[in-house]
């Protein structure tokens, strides 16, 4: 008997392993919903000063940290390798240097084990990532996908291999704007949860920010304009000696970034008939934006799903758990499988 019919008879324990960005994580999910633990071990504190991630210094600090990560996983799930039944690993998109340290990893991991490897798609984990929590959500459903590199809206058509991107960013990614407004207000970064928690003391209809692209009539988006927008605006304000609190600028930015999220997901929505939506990616921890979501979609009767936050950001276990579905629809890689900096999910 293989090993691989031993283990689906068993349930399997995946060990993921997610470097494509300035976080080093690694998870182990059993049977793609349960997590044993996932790690997460973040730059945050070896870009700040940067003000952004800084691509060669994540590539080695991954290096650095890729092996002890793997080991407090396995410590963590209370698993050895050989418990284990499929490494499977971030190979696309992402940063190049830094997507190819887990796939390096991976490699060496399920040649050494004799275990199946399995390349996954960083944007389809995220889009995977809010089932994991929630048994009701079925097919097909409407995702929104907001993080520090994508904005998509994605029709999930069907068993986690047939999607539909509706629409995405024609500039900046949601996330994106969010870091460049908190590093012009010299805020820190990454920006997104700082901004979030300022705007909650602060007036949203003290500035009105543009909503680009909100009556486009399409399910694109723009983000650099409302980063300029702030900018013009303190600029102007502080010339003036007018400059309202930074917690008003946070609050009016918010609300702006938002609204177009919400709108154009809701007339999608309805335009197409879905009667489910998911948000997932770093942006979907926004406090405004899940309750906004919420709030619409109860007007028009339809039900929204988000993860906790520690799954809406990087993390290996959204990758674990997508590598189980794409085992059992038969995915296994080659040794050969490489890293790509730039694909989506079709
Ligand atoms: O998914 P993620 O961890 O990495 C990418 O795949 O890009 O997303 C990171 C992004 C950053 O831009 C960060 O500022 C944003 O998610 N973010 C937030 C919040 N928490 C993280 N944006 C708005 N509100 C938040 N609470
Ligand atoms: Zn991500």
């Amino acid at each position: 008997m293989t090993k691989e019919k031993e283990v689906l008879s068993e349930g399997m324990k995946i060990l993921g392993i997610d470097t494509s960005c300035d976080d080093t994580s690694v998870a182990i999910v059993e049977d793609g919903r349960s997590i044993q633990s996932n790690i997460i071990s973040s730059q945050i504190e070896l870009h700040k000063k940067y003000g952004g991630i800084v691509p060669e210094l994540a590539s080695r600090q991954h290096v650095e940290l890729i092996n002890y990560i793997i080991e407090e996983a396995l410590q963590k799930a209370d698993v050895n390798l050989t418990d284990l039944s499929a490494i499977a690993v971030t190979n696309r998109p992402g940063l190049i240097g830094a997507l190819l340290v887990g796939v390096s990893a991976a490699k060496s991991l399920a040649y050494c084990c004799q275990l199946p490897l399995l390349g996954i798609n960083h944007i389809e984990g995220h889009i995977y990532a809010p089932f994991m929590e929630h048994d009701q959500l079925t097919f097909p459903h409407l995702c929104l996908t907001v993080s520090g590199g994508h904005t998509l809206l994605v029709e999930v058509l069907e068993g986690w291999e047939n999607y539909h991107v509706l629409g995405s960013t024609q500039d900046d990614a949601a996330g994106e704007a969010y870091d460049k407004v908190a590093k012009y207000l010299g805020l820190g970064f990454p920006g997104g949860k700082i901004i979030d928690d300022l705007a909650k003391m602060g007036d949203e209809t003290a500035i009105t920010f543009p909503r680009p692209m909100l009556n486009s009539g399409n399910y694109q988006f723009s983000y650099s304009g409302i980063k300029t927008s702030v900018r013009n605006f303190v600029e102007k304000a502080t010339k003036n000696q007018e400059l309202p609190s930074v917690e008003d600028i946070a609050a009016s930015f918010q609300a702006a970034a938002v609204e177009v999220l919400v709108a154009k997901t809701i007339r999608a929505t309805k335009e197409k008939g879905y009667r489910t939506i998911t948000l997932t990616g770093g942006v979907a921890a926004n406090s405004l934006l899940r309750k906004e979501m919420e709030i619409a979609g109860e007007e028009i009767g339809v039900k929204v799903f988000y993860p906790s936050i520690r799954l809406c950001t990087d993390n290996a276990a959204m990758i674990a758990g997508l590598a189980y579905q794409k085992y059992c629809q038969g995915q296994r890689d080659d040794f050969d499988l490489n890293a790509s900096a730039n694909s989506e999910i079709i």
